[in-house]
């Protein structure tokens, strides 16, 4: 069984990489088409609906907006500065630049604070004013966040509003490259169908939910599956919600491609 896997591991290596180069020397000279593709309005009204999540009416006293041209190489930056009333006005290059430029704001002016097991988000009234323009930017292009197990593991149990909580989290803290791997097998199910497989190839071959992750790299088939149709149905419809979230803030989310593992009813 050992040996099995080390080749499947060994094939599937060799045809990420023979796919790379394919893909790298003929189709994406450049990494330039990977930015976001949400319009500058619609990025800064998925960071107003964060704000109103994360600050309820307090919300009201940040303005802001995205501009992509605040950033002329790429790299993401958010200006922040105090105007009347005490209201802290935020423009960043994307949505995700607004979000953290603002949570910077939060963490070192406000002393607030939000993570997976807890939050201060008690904002002193009125806000800390800024002096000058307060500029947060990053010398990286690409933050990315996640394991391909760590799906498995967690948000397999996973409903949309705690998605909806993981990617505020994101997008406060700057990502911008999240692994997007959910619903993925309700794809797969009518790839295989469409290639002749009935129903007990299927049930064969797909894991239960806590062990998809291994199925899809190849390590085990069958193990705690079958999966219900209602199952299915339900990760695609969650995908759908996730990958519409993340594209708002102006993120690029990675998605599964194939890995290589097949059904065995495939040699049929
Ligand atoms: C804002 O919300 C808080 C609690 O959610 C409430 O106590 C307060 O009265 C609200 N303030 C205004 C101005 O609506
Ligand atoms: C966006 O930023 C650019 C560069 O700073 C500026 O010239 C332009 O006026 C801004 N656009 C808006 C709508 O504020
Ligand atoms: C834009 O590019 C110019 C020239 O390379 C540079 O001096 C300037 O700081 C850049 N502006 C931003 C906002 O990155
Ligand atoms: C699927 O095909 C296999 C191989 O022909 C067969 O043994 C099995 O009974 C079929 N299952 C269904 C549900 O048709």
């Amino acid at each position: 069984m050992w040996l099995n896997m080390s080749f499947k591991k060994a094939s599937y290596a060799a045809l990420v990489v023979v796919c790379l180069c394919l893909t790298v020397s003929c189709k994406f000279p450049t990494l330039d088409h990977l930015k976001p593709k949400a319009s500058d309005k619609t990025q800064a009204r998925a960071v107003s609906g964060l704000l109103r999540r994360l600050l309820g009416n307090r919300s009201t006293e940040f303005i802001v907006s995205v501009n992509r041209s605040l950033s002329n190489d790429s790299l993401d930056v958010c200006e922040l500065r105090s105007a009347k009333n005490n209201k802290i006005v935020a423009t960043g290059s994307t949505g995700v630049a607004l979000a953290s430029g603002i949570y910077n704001y939060l963490k070192y002016f406000c002393n607030c604070h939000v993570s997976w097991s807890g939050k201060q988000l008690e904002v002193p009234s009125p806000l800390p004013q800024l002096t000058g323009v307060l500029r947060i930017n990053t010398p990286h292009r690409f933050r990315y966040y996640q394991n391909v197990c760590t799906v498995s593991y967690s948000f397999v149990w996973w409903d949309w509003p705690r998605w909806e909580k993981e990617i505020d989290w994101m997008a406060l803290n700057g990502i911008n490259l999240p692994l997007a791997f959910t619903g993925q097998e309700a794809v797969w199910q009518e790839v295989y169908r469409s290639l002749g497989l009935n129903e007990s190839e299927l049930e064969d071959f797909f894991s239960g939910p806590a062990f998809l992750a291994w199925n899809r790299m190849a390590n085990m088939d069958k193990f705690g599956g079958p999966l219900p149709q209602s199952w299915h149905v339900n990760q695609l419809y969650l995908q759908f919600k996730i990958l519409e979230r993340m594209r708002a803030f102006g993120m690029i989310p990675v998605l599964p491609a194939f890995s290589g593992n097949i059904p065995q009813g495939i040699l049929r």
